[in-house]
């Protein structure tokens, strides 16, 4: 089994590559591919760097991406064509009819009719939906109003040394400087302004994303979103507030039993001694945190939610290596090239 790890140098990437060995993925052999400014470079553990050509793709079993949409849209279908099953972490291809958007504990199911290449959800949207599953099969969600608290890493590295730059220059009294990753200073701020506005649009592409890929993924085009992305300065974590209504009323304390035999999902709930999800205590952790469990006192069918997860992890590197692992699983190895060897 050899496995292409595309954006291996990347803030995910990286994570990727631990992950792959920390949970001991059944690799003959982990090619680490990054843009041709780090071709040659060797990564921690001795591994490699290569330049995506024709020549390098060949004789993949998987790729994982996490280079961006670009990479993704022009080098996926190649290794694809060339019987590569690929998990892309970017959003090119996730709304696209033939591509199942997956999530391991809520549609895992869906794996079975990939073409080629599997799409992993936005981060944001990931962690919400692992908390949204138990809660949709148990009682129909109708619709949700999210507000998200999204952390610099999603941004990628430029966007945590950014950060951490201009803290550095608020502490110590220097001028910031121009923003270079976002449209206004990030550190001590708040921006409702994550994802970018393209074309006019009154929301930006990561609220459209929270909105089609949860209906996707969940299964349900009934399903109204309304959200507000906003990032903040925190390192590592998203947080979200997430109002769900639901066709049949829920107590907190049914959806608090749910959501604690739920897989992926650890409840936090007990405010009054100050327990609840925080973003510091999330990072560096695999499941989804939840907690603030309460009835919305405004709607008789809905409640109000805190979840919390590290965007990096579960929101990206985790959940594309349990795709990885489940296509390996299930015998659902075989791209295009072998579909029609066989
Ligand atoms: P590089 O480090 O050579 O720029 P991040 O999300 O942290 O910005 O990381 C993006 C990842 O995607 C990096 O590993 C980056 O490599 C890689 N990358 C960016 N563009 C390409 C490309 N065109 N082909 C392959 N890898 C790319």
């Amino acid at each position: 089994m050899r496995l292409a790890l595309v954006g291996a140098t990347g803030a995910v990437g990286s994570v990727m590559l631990e992950q792959l060995r920390e949970r001991s993925f059944p690799a003959d052999e982990i090619v680490p591919f990054a843009s041709a400014r780090s071709a040659g470079r060797e990564l921690d553990g001795g591994l490699v760097v290569h330049e995506l050509t024709e020549e390098s793709i060949r004789g993949f079993d998987l790729a994982i991406f996490s280079a961006g949409g670009a990479a993704s849209r022009e080098w996926a279908p190649r290794f694809a064509e060339a019987g590569t099953v690929v998990v892309d972490n970017s959003s090119a291809w996730r709304m696209h009819d033939d591509v199942p958007l997956v999530v391991s504990e809520v549609n895992s199911d869906d794996l079975a009719w990939h073409d080629g290449i599997v799409a992993n959800p936005n981060c944001s949207t990931m962690q919400m939906v692992v908390a949204l599953k138990p809660l949709h099969e148990a009682a129909g969600i109708e619709r949700l109003v999210v507000s998200t608290y999204q952390s610099v890493s999603g941004t990628g590295m430029k966007a945590i040394e950014e950060l951490r730059r201009q803290a550095r220059a608020v502490l110590d009294g220097e001028p910031l400087g121009a923003p270079r990753v976002y449209a206004h200073p990030i550190a001590f701020n708040v921006l409702p302004h994550a994802g970018s506005f393209a074309d006019g649009d009154d929301h930006t592409d990561e609220e459209r994303k929270l909105m089609s890929e949860t209906r996707k993924i969940l299964g349900d085009d009934a399903i109204r979103v309304s959200a507000t992305c906003v990032r903040v300065p925190v390192v590592f974590g998203h947080s979200e507030a997430v109002n769900v209504q639901t066709r049949r009323p829920l107590e907190p304390g049914e959806a608090r039993a749910l959501l604690a035999a739920a897989p992926g999902v650890t409840v936090l709930d007990d405010p009054g001694s100050a327990v609840y999800p925080i973003p510091t205590a999330a990072a560096g952790r695999d499941d989804v945190f939840v907690g603030r469990i309460r009835r919305d006192p405004s709607h008789d069918s809905a409640l109000d939610l805190w979840v919390v997860s590290d965007n990096i992890r579960k929101g990206a590197a985790t959940n594309a290596v349990q795709l990885a692992e489940l296509l390996v699983e299930r015998g659902l190895l075989h791209g295009r090239a072998g579909a029609q060897a066989a």
